[in-house]
């Protein structure tokens, strides 16, 4: 059977990567707006029979890019399309995957069935927020992990005497397999979140003193978190002498500027989705493509292979 690969328009140089890894041409599809602002999508080749792969993150504008990939899919079904994955690099919502408070929605759950009545029968998502989304799926969901590409670029940055910190409780596990990855001691941030973009840091867990510390989460939104970590590690004594390494490099608001106070020595993200123009220029920034392990994913449940060692089982 045939597959064919599309994308909307989050990240189509990611979705070209892709589509060059896997050696086959990026599917001809149009998305536009009507006058009065709503999303046109129509896809301009057959789908009929076909395995339809869509590659679109849920970066900011999240409903934008959400409600495109879902009218993508809704014209993939309907133009006799065999079966469609979401392929969704970087999940946006994925941190609503609970009620903080009472009078909250899932919205995270909310997502998944609208993918559901999309017409997805599967999901592929990378570095999910937490191991626990995938409850909120009906769908398989297919939760590939970038630890592996961005192990191999710290490493090559590597200074004498690190330590991993996982910047929140939420990164404790990461930073675990991190750990084991470099064989070098983990340390923790305790950290309490004030609102979206105030955090504060209580405490450390783990000997920082004298180390340099290689700070590891799954994304960097507005740098809240990674300022206020980066700071009570220097407190703690850590050397100035930070490496950061996220998968998603959201940026978002006052992030590059606040970064870029911090004395760090590398900052290392995925391209799941655009990184900033300004974070290239202020920071000392290395994006890791995650291409060849999307494509190899792709190929893999095409040819109906294990997925096991690309998942995320931290
Ligand atoms: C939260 O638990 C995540 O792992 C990140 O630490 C957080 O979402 C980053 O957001 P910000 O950069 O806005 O602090």
């Amino acid at each position: 059977m045939s597959f064919s690969l599309f994308t909307g328009t989050s990240n189509p140089a990611l979705a070209r990567s892709v589509a060059l890894a896997l050696g086959v041409p990026l599917g001809r599809a149009e998305v536009s707006r009507f006058p009065d602002g709503e999303l046109r999508v129509e896809l301009h080749e057959t789908v009929r029979g076909h395995d339809i792969y869509l590659v679109q993150p849920t970066s900011p504008p999240a409903e934008e890019h959400l409600f495109a990939l879902l009218l993508l899919a809704d014209a993939c079904r309907r133009a006799g399309a065999a079966s469609l994955t979401a392929v969704i690099p970087y999940f946006g919502y994925a941190r609503q995957d609970r009620r903080a408070q009472g009078r909250q929605p899932i919205a995270a759950r909310l997502v998944a069935d609208l993918l559901a009545t999309a017409g997805f029968g599967r999901v592929v998502a990378l570095d999910l927020h937490s191991r626990a989304m995938e409850g909120v799926f009906s769908m398989p969901l297919e939760h590939i992990s970038a630890i592996s590409p961005l192990v191999e670029a710290v490493r090559k940055e590597l200074p004498e005497n690190a330590v991993i910190v996982a910047s929140d409780l939420g990164a404790t596990k990461l930073a675990e397999l991190w750990a084991r990855h470099l064989d070098l001691p983990a340390a923790l941030v305790h950290k309490k979140r004030m609102s979206g973009d105030v955090v504060h840091v209580r405490d450390i867990t783990g000997d920082v003193a004298g180390r340099a510390p290689v700070l590891v989460d799954d994304m960097i939104s507005t740098g809240g978190t990674l300022v206020a970590a980066a700071k009570c590690l220097l407190e703690a004594g850590a050397r100035p002498e930070i490496i950061v390494a996220a998968t998603h490099g959201l940026l978002v608001g006052e992030a590059v500027e606040r970064l870029a106070q911090l004395p760090l020595k590398r900052l290392i993200v995925t391209d799941t989705v655009v990184v900033p123009e300004a974070a290239a220029a202020r920071l000392p920034l290395t994006v890791v493509s995650i291409a060849p392990l999307l494509a190899e994913c792709i190929r893999r449940l095409h040819d109906g292979e294990s997925l096991n060692e690309l998942l995320s089982w931290g």
